[in-house]
């Protein structure tokens, strides 16, 4: 049986890149909802509705566990989909955690959608885990349109995260949490615009090594031939989908 992965465009990709270099045997279903892509901009009914109905046809495919791929999606959805879903749902969240205690002598920046800074769940991690109040929030909304775009290493990204930056002082922080999946697609012009001691930190790690604690607690592992189908629109070809993990591969080695 397949694991579904959901995102609301090409951002859980990232996470699904990691999966699949820690689950060989496994068969994987990624499902985009690219007609409602950007999420971060909308109504948390609206996500409520959408992450439902996505979750919906996933079930019908029969998958056995479910990840969000998603920190808006998990933001506003996750604590409801769990009380109604009777599979593992493995959701996500910026890594504030992570990066306190990787570097937590210094400022943390937080990148995500505007509802998932905004929203009531990173409100409750950040008074969990920030006792010394070393976070900053910045949502980035334009960059889930770059990416759905096709947008990525391009003087018009760097321009925005420049302007976004701009009022930071850049050299008090340690890391930038990059909690939006679409954010990975972006790290060099990130790099670009950081000092170098600003290191990177994603959810995607946790949220893999959660999945793997699930299906080892359900007893829920294939042993079969890695296999992915993507139920995406057709935006999203074969061709594309093989140069986004190509950009992940490359991604994947800036620190
Ligand atoms: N990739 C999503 C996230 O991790 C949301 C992007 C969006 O649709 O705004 O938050």
């Amino acid at each position: 049986m397949k694991i579904g992965f959901f995102d609301s465009g090409i951002g859980g990709l990232s996470v699904l890149h990691h999966a699949l270099q820690k689950l060989p045997a496994e068969q994987f279903l990624y499902y985009a909802d690219v007609s409602h892509v950007p999420y971060g901009e909308k109504s948390e009914a609206q996500i409520l509705s959408y992450v439902d109905a996505a979750v919906d046809y996933m079930l019908a495919q029969g998958v056995k566990a479910v990840v969000l791929a998603c920190n808006t999606a998990t933001s506003v959805a996750a604590a409801s989909l769990r009380r109604r879903c009777p599979l593992p749902v493995i959701g996500m969240e910026p890594a504030v955690k992570r990066a306190l205690d990787l570097y937590g002598e210094r400022r943390v920046l937080v990148a995500a959608t505007p509802i998932t800074v905004r929203g009531e769940k990173l409100r409750t991690l950040i008074e969990r885990v920030d006792s010394r109040h070393l976070a900053d929030m910045l949502p980035l909304p334009e960059l889930v349109r770059f990416a759905e775009a096709g947008i990525f290493d391009a003087p018009e990204v760097e321009e925005y995260l420049r302007g976004a930056l701009a009022g930071y002082e850049l050299e008090q922080y340690s890391s930038l949490v990059l909690g939006c999946t679409h954010f990975n697609f972006f790290k060099d012009s990130f790099r670009r615009v950081l000092p170098e001691s600003v290191k990177f930190v994603d959810g995607n790690e946790g949220t893999v090594n959660q999945l793997i604690r699930e299906l080892d607690r359900c007893g829920l592992h294939e042993h079969g031939r890695q296999s992915v189908e993507y139920h995406v629109s057709g935006k999203y070809t074969p061709e594309y989908i093989a140069a986004l993990f190509a950009r992940l591969d490359a991604m994947s080695l800036i620190g």
